[in-house]
């Protein structure tokens, strides 16, 4: 089943806000349909909302309206409006807005490819990993980034344990198990409180996350609580590795310090499974990211290799463009 997929003028995209349980079809006919699916989470993942926008242009009336919609929908992951903006600066040279979408996803396609095959390389035989949020499949519509990476590494006959960070409040770790299951990966959900335990006790041996912006100093945004795991890897010496592709790096911005958080609803904190687990009166706050210091990080890898140092990522990517 595709992620996200355009057929017959529409864009189909798979409801994750039903998964694990339910898999569902969303079918969307308008720019509107497809910025709602993207707000309400039934897409999500940074390079999946990428692709979704991106075929959400081809829906398009009008792009300049359609392209200020699409990127309101969520702030946050800036795949969101590189994809938005590479169909509309392709529209002006006169290109289709369905021809650059089907672009966008074969890039994206590649280059989720690309970072697996870099990140599977750093893990070996016996190893710990520890994960944050969903990475895979699901949140790229395509192979994956940090869960990619530890797919293909299963893939290539690798022996290894995956911890999958449960994800309040929204519980991506249920979609991070069902695809570890779906590819027989050993793992075990623990609650996010429960990383610094293990790491104390020497049971993980490095983390793999993704991202959703990763800015000139090499500052990330990616799922709330990311940044307490990365001190808490910093302080126990244990490396700390970033998954992305380009599409996700945000060179215009300097610091972490300027990325727009997105907080959600109170109701996705207060209620599990349509059960209100606080009493009537209960507030909630619900940050949805979080941003880490480039000081925390190990390596980032994208589609051009494993780079520990931000400047070599960024001189990397002008090269290719040149
Ligand atoms: O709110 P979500 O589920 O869209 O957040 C997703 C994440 O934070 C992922 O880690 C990030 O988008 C990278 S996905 C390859």
């Amino acid at each position: 089943m595709k992620v996200v997929e355009f057929k017959l003028g529409k864009v189909l995209i798979l409801d994750q806000s039903l998964l694990p349980h339910k898999e569902e079809i969303v079918v969307c006919k308008t720019v509107a349909e497809v910025a709602d699916a993207i707000k309400t989470m039934k897409v999500r993942g940074a390079p999946a909302i990428g692709v979704a926008a991106a075929y959400g242009m081809a829906l398009s009336n009008d792009l300049q309206k359609d392209a200020k919609t699409l990127k309101s929908a969520r702030p946050t992951a800036v795949d969101l409006s590189h994809a938005v903006d590479f169909v509309l600066r392709r529209a002006e040279d006169g290109i289709r807005p369905l021809e650059s979408a089907e672009n966008w996803a074969h890039g994206n396609e590649d280059r989720c490819a690309r970072i697996s095959e870099h990140g599977a390389d750093l893990i070996k035989d016996g190893d710990n990993v520890l994960t944050h949020c969903n990475t895979g499949p699901l949140a790229t519509s395509a192979e994956g980034t940090a869960l990619g990476a530890i797919i293909r590494a299963a893939r290539d006959g690798k022996k290894f344990f995956v911890y999958v960070d449960e994800t309040r409040p929204r519980f991506q770790g249920a979609l991070t198990s069902w695809e570890l299951l779906r590819n027989k990966i050993p793992h075990k959900v623990i609650t996010d409180n429960s990383a610094g335990f293990l790491m104390q006790k020497k049971e993980i041996d490095f983390v793999f996350v993704g991202a959703d912006r990763i800015v000139k100093n090499g500052d990330f945004a990616n799922k709330i609580g990311t940044y307490s795991v990365a001190v808490i890897a910093k302080e126990n010496h244990i490396p700390f590795y970033v998954l992305a592709p380009i599409s996700t790096f945000d060179f215009e911005t300097e610091t972490g310090d300027s990325i727009t958080i997105e907080e959600r609803d109170e109701k996705e904190v207060l209620w599990v499974s349509g059960y209100r687990i606080y009493p009537k009166g209960t507030h909630a706050r619900n940050i949805a990211f979080d941003v880490t210091p480039s000081r925390y990080v190990k390596a980032y890898i994208n589609e051009f290799g494993i780079f520990d140092r931000i400047s070599g990522v960024e001189d990397t990517w002008k090269n290719t463009k040149e």
